[in-house]
């Protein structure tokens, strides 16, 4: 919570200062807040549009930039639907960070496999810069994306600059490709094979759609991850966001507090785990 909002209730006023369209379903929207606000990779904060409602989302950009702040939003439904439709200079509401993000400093020496999928991109996108802000910590770090078709791959120009990167080994691929499309097709899963890892000193970072996080796990699992070095964003239904209502149980603990970044060995048991 920022520490000048004593009500954790009261949104912090807050301008659009960019949108970019990222593909048919996926835009990203730049926020000003007008108090600062600092977050940590993976954390959470709940956006507000005046006279709709309010919905969580992970912040996408950078934790180092510290005056303005991306969220990555799909349109589903109500809420989506507005922020779809926000434009330069519209107002809004944020409230947080709240919840507990990647323990990045805990990576450190290791080596670090991200595995994404659709808008679960969002807040790996943090992840990653946070990543490559001190890449010089880590033994390696490995990205492997999945989306359904080639248009469905969003931040592509920032893409395509990681594939410069000597510090990151990528790999994409797609359920469906097109006549332009020359990379993998398949299931993100079909691309975690035969990746030169030593699993006994390594971090899993899984973060999309439910059925994409199981297989993906019960894939690091096979390839010898330990549960308690595979991390997970749980994005269950939400509320307050402060651990008051209860909306968010996920077995013993509350997402929006204990969450949404969970390492597996902690909520693997739980049978609503991919609900
Ligand atoms: C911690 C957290 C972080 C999130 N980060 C992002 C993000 O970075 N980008 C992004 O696009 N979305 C993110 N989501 C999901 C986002 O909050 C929902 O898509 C949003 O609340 C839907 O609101 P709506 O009013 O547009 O849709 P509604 O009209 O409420 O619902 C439309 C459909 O979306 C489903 N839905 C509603 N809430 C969720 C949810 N929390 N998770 C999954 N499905 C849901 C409903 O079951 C329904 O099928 C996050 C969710 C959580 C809990
Ligand atoms: S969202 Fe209310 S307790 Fe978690």
């Amino acid at each position: 919570m920022s520490k000048h909002c004593t009500n954790p209730y009261r949104p912090i006023e807050t301008t659009v200062i960019d949108v970019v369209t990222e593909s048919p379903t996926i835009k990203t929207i730049r926020l000003k807040p007008s108090e600062q606000i600092t977050f940590e990779t993976g954390q959470f904060i709940a956006l507000t549009i005046p006279g709709i409602g309010e919905a969580p989302f992970t912040p996408s950009s950078r934790p180092s930039v510290k005056d303005t702040m991306d969220i990555t939003v799909m349109k589903v439904g109500k809420v989506t639907d507005k922020i779809h439709e926000l434009k330069k200079g519209d107002i809004v509401g944020l409230r947080g960070p709240l919840g507990t993000g990647y323990p990045v400093d805990t990576f450190k020496d290791k080596e670090i496999l991200v595995v994404g999928g659709g808008v679960g991109l969002a807040p790996l996108r943090s992840l990653m810069y946070a990543l490559f802000d001190r890449s010089q910590e880590f033994k390696k770090i490995i990205f492997r994306g999945g989306c359904k078709t080639p248009s469905d791959i969003i931040y592509q120009d920032e893409i395509a600059g990681w594939e410069k990167r000597k510090d990151l080994d990528l790999r994409l691929t797609v359920d469906v490709g097109d006549k332009a499309w020359k990379g993998h097709v398949g299931l993100v899963t079909t691309i975690l094979d035969g990746i030169d890892i030593d699993h006994r000193n390594s971090i899993g970072v899984v973060c999309g759609p439910p059925i994409m996080m199981k297989f993906a796990t019960f894939k690091l699992l096979e390839l010898g991850f330990g549960d308690e070095n595979i991390y997970l964003s749980m994005e269950k239904n939400m509320s307050c966001g402060i651990g008051k209502c209860g909306h968010c149980r996920l077995g013993i603990y509350y997402c929006c507090l204990d969450g949404p970044v969970f390492s597996y060995d902690k909520i693997k048991d739980f049978p609503e785990i991919w609900d």
